[in-house]
């Protein structure tokens, strides 16, 4: 089960997982961050990185530079760069369904990775076509819309949205993916079906909800009037039979080495080209690629996506920290979160080694989040007051990149002002959950909205911040397509890294199936009302929602 990969011993198996279990008791259950940066006010440059496009300040974490040394030696003993290599070289590190993964394949120059003239021959065909729908936009199509789910939704979506003010102004796009007709629905209902393109987007070509919103779309489009399908339908699949049974003539493939969640850089990216153009599609490549550069050639100790994998499972194993909170101070990367759930938590949200054996460690942590300022009027009470510390993961982008205008100076000046709100705002939740505030420092203050008469040190109380609260912070310096390319690809690799040293498959998704096999069981039921064999309570549900 572990052919194509080199051996090497589980982390909890390791002389550095011992190492790192007393460097734990001695120094790491007990780290303060404000004693840190009193004792070695050098943290931020010791403790900060650089990699393409990505700047990481990671000094408001619970770890010193001893910490890391560490957690250096766990990822040599567990042979990190060896796993890498492995991967990148296209060895069938996908142990359990036989497959390489190949993703970076899909970003690097002709000639500089596995499967070159193939994934070459796509993307141009694929742009070509984004490059026609972009030139007749408004005369040809107006609006595109992509069926699709998971990785053939999540990605294309999140990308979509944070380079909106790069997008051809005279498309629309439309994600679709929930098998809820309320999804699929109010899209319909502002359609035309003449100046529509459907991207039906499905690894393989048999997804329930892909498949029923469909064939919803193009039952729709014929009732509309619509009789081009092959012209109004393209898609993109590994299943190119059964598109064609579709009756889609105009199919992107990719291959069984590009995993769902890894694939918005192959023919699943389709409405991203669409909607960015060639150059910028090419942009957003080149971005990952330079980030695949880095975690292939930088030295682990400054290997960023490296270093921020292993702080993961200082946090997830040692710290016992179950979540993480993604806060990206960019409305453009509202739908991040959502994609990082998937990237990261069926990823590696598994509980056997490679092996089969059942771990003896905590994996994947919750990844949760909204984009700042909105999550500070909402949960940030629980990150700063609640009992949990939740590590949180700021990303600040430095300059705005606004769409062009028209816009008067006045409305960009105060464009700008509000970016620099924006930013004050991400660095003050930072410091605020490090320094906190004690009791002592809460009682010198007025608090105006205290009840009157209320006991001032009761009220102090209710006012103070344990502070010592970790987080990282992103920086980068413009959300750009080779920007966000860079950002993305960071995650992944990260995502590799925290599954390498728990040794665990992060490329297949086992845990998907069977609550589809029982959705097949049940669907029937619903009409017939048949609960023969079912538990209590889903047989009581079924009943109750016929
Ligand atoms: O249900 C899980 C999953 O298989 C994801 O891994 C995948 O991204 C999604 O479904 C969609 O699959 P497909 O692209 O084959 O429709």
């Amino acid at each position: 089960m572990t052919a194509g990969l080199p051996p090497a011993p589980r982390c909890d198996r390791t002389e550095a997982w011992a190492a790192l279990k007393g460097h734990f008791a001695a120094h790491g259950r007990d780290f303060d961050l404000r004693d840190a940066f009193t004792r070695d006010p050098s943290r931020f440059a010791s403790l900060s990185l650089e990699a393409p496009e990505v700047f990481a300040d990671l000094s408001k974490n619970r770890l010193d530079v001893a910490t890391l040394h560490f957690l250096l030696d766990l990822a040599r003993e567990c042979r990190l760069e060896a796993r890498r290599d492995a991967m990148l070289a296209g060895a069938p590190v996908n142990a359990t369904e036989g497959r390489a993964v190949l993703h970076t394949a899909l970003r690097a120059p002709r000639g500089a990775a596995p499967f070159g003239d193939q994934v070459h021959a796509t993307l141009d065909a694929m742009l070509a076509f984004a490059e026609r729908v972009r030139a007749e936009a408004g005369t040809g199509f107006t609006d595109v819309v992509n069926i699709g789910i998971g990785g053939s939704d999540l990605g294309p979506q999140m990308v979509v949205a944070a380079l909106e003010s790069f997008g051809h102004p005279a498309l629309r796009m439309h994600f679709v993916s929930n098998v809820d007709g309320h999804d699929l629905e109010p899209v319909l209902r502002r359609l035309d079906p003449r100046r529509t393109l459907f991207v039906v987007a499905s690894k393989t070509f048999t997804t329930q909800e892909t498949m029923a919103n469909a064939q919803a779309a193009r039952a729709w489009f014929t009732a509309a009037g619509g009789t081009d399908v092959a012209r109004h339908f393209v898609a993109a699949t590994t299943n190119v039979t059964a598109a064609a049974a579709f009756g889609i003539t105009t199919t992107f493939g990719f291959w069984d080495w590009v995993g769902g969640r890894y694939s918005l850089w192959s023919a699943i990216g389709l409405p991203i080209a669409i909607a960015l153009g060639e150059t910028g599609f090419r942009a957003l490549l080149d971005g990952a690629y330079a980030m695949d550069r880095h975690f292939a050639e930088a030295p682990l100790a400054r290997n960023l996506p490296a270093v921020l994998g292993l702080l993961d499972v200082w946090y997830r194993n040692f710290h016992g920290f179950s979540s993480r909170s993604v806060a990206p101070y960019h409305q453009g990367l509202r739908r991040l979160p959502a994609y990082l759930q998937q990237l990261e938590m069926e990823s590696n949200g598994k509980s056997v080694d490679l092996a089969g054996e059942p771990l003896p460690f905590a994996t994947s942590p919750v990844v949760w989040g909204e984009p700042g300022t909105n999550g500070q009027h909402a949960y940030f009470q629980m990150l700063h007051q609640g009992t949990d510390a939740v590590p949180v993961e700021f990303i600040l982008v430095r300059r705005p990149a606004h769409g062009p205008g028209p816009r008067d100076a006045a409305l960009e000046a105060r464009l700008h002002a509000q970016h620099r709100m924006l930013l004050a705002n991400g660095l003050a939740q930072s410091q605020a959950l490090m320094l906190g505030k004690t009791t002592a420092q809460a009682a010198t203050e007025r608090a105006p909205t205290a009840a009157t008469g209320a006991d001032p040190a009761t009220i102090a109380r209710h006012r103070s911040f344990a502070g010592n609260r970790p987080s990282t912070t992103l920086v980068l310096d413009q959300l750009t397509p080779r920007a966000l390319g860079a950002l993305i690809a960071l995650y992944e690799h990260r995502v590799f890294t925290s599954g390498a040293l728990w040794g665990i498959n992060s490329f297949d998704q086992w845990g998907v199936e069977l609550g589809k096999a029982m959705c097949q069981d049940l669907l029937p039921r619903l009409d017939s009302g048949d609960v023969t064999g079912l538990d209590a309570s889903t047989a009581g549900l079924l009943a109750r929602l016929r």
